[in-house]
């Protein structure tokens, strides 16, 4: 890249509801310790979006926000090179999503696919407004960096899409300020839940956390859910949709391993404690160098809170520059000549 081109901006973002685990890591934090070195990175920690579905839950998300620091410093995500940011350090975060709002119209945020289902998955006195409104924040937060690529699960793309069109409309009424940006999905694997569950969720305790140690994963793989019909070894397995090869597909190197356990157990010639143990083994393997520097990180947490807050000084400065950008071209907050 030639010294005079500016990088393309990646704003991408996770709500702290809880420490990570390894469904983090394949869906999302694989693929932004890669995306790092190529783009100008926004990692965004959603203390805001959070309230959400847990203002009953501050303790939560206060605990979470250094523990989901502590994850990222852990994979490898670079705080020099990537700027972290916690969204209510960072004040034109929300002023953004006000301003935005009165150009949106209600049907956007009607209409949102994702919005729609969690809405309906919502008891009705959990359904605030800030709940509904929180596309519209996503959208700011996407916004406020002015960022090009948006690396998230597709489930969050209708979330992009909206970016896209109210970033087109503010543009038309008042000027170009922003860019259209456009939703990177990289290829991941799926991976279910130890209990063989779609869904990966701390308090359901079907998931392997990033900072579990040696013993737990051990204990978490050997209750793995495995093929249910597999009553002894001697019988045939099932490979595909089988949680515990998805497992060995994305966190075993040794792929000549996997086929021989693949093929044994078609077979029938295996015991699943064999394929657990070599599991267990290969999960440890990948999580040793994870948990020590998130150990290190542990003693250490003014390198945490510093890394974080060189993000969100770093965020700072351009979250002024774009709203200084969005206020000229609304004209508004300007009526008086000493205003600053
Ligand atoms: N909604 C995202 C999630 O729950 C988190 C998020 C907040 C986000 N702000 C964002 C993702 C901006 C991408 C861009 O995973």
């Amino acid at each position: 890249m030639a010294a005079n081109e500016q990088k393309k901006r990646i704003l991408t973002g996770i709500r702290p509801t809880g420490a990570l685990h390894l469904g983090h890591y394949v869906g999302a934090l694989h693929n932004w310790v890669d995306l790092q070195n190529q783009y100008e990175c926004y990692f965004l920690i959603a203390d805001y979006q959070a309230l959400g579905d847990h203002f009953h839950d501050i303790d939560l998300i206060r605990d979470s926000v250094l523990q989901v620091t502590l994850d990222w410093l852990a994979v490898g995500l670079d705080p020099e090179n990537s700027s972290f940011a916690v969204q209510s350090y960072v004040p034109e975060f929300a002023e953004l999503t006000m301003l935005l709002s009165f150009i949106t119209p209600l049907g956007m945020l009607e209409r949102n696919p994702t919005l729609k289902g969690e809405l309906d998955a919502l008891e009705v006195e959990r359904r605030t407004v800030g709940f509904f409104n929180y596309p519209m924040s996503q959208v700011a937060d996407i916004l406020i960096p002015r960022a090009h690529l948006v690396p998230v699960g597709d489930d969050q793309s209708p979330h992009v899409e909206m970016t896209r069109e109210v970033a087109r409309k503010f543009n038309r009424m008042f000027g170009e300020v922003f860019p259209e940006a456009e939703t990177l999905i990289g290829k991941v694997p799926r991976l279910s839940g130890t209990d063989g569950q779609g869904k990966m969720s701390k308090s359901k305790g079907n998931v392997i956390m990033l900072g579990d140690d040696e013993k737990t994963v051990t204990k978490k793989v050997r209750g793995m859910f495995t093929d249910p019909n597999r009553i002894r070894a001697d019988i045939p397995g099932k490979v595909e949709g089988n949680p515990l090869f998805q497992y060995h597909d994305a966190f075993n190197p040794d792929t000549a391993q996997i086929e021989d356990l693949k093929t044994r157990y078609r077979e029938g010639n295996i015991g699943d404690v064999e394929v657990k143990m070599a599991l267990a083994e290969a999960i440890n393997n990948f999580l040793d160098p994870i948990r020590e520097k998130r150990h290190y990180y542990e003693q250490n947490m003014n390198l945490v809170e510093d890394a974080l807050m060189a993000g969100v000084a770093r965020t700072r400065v351009i979250a002024a520059e774009t709203m200084k950008m969005v206020r000229d071209a609304m004209r508004i907050s300007s009526y008086t000549k000493n205003w600053k």
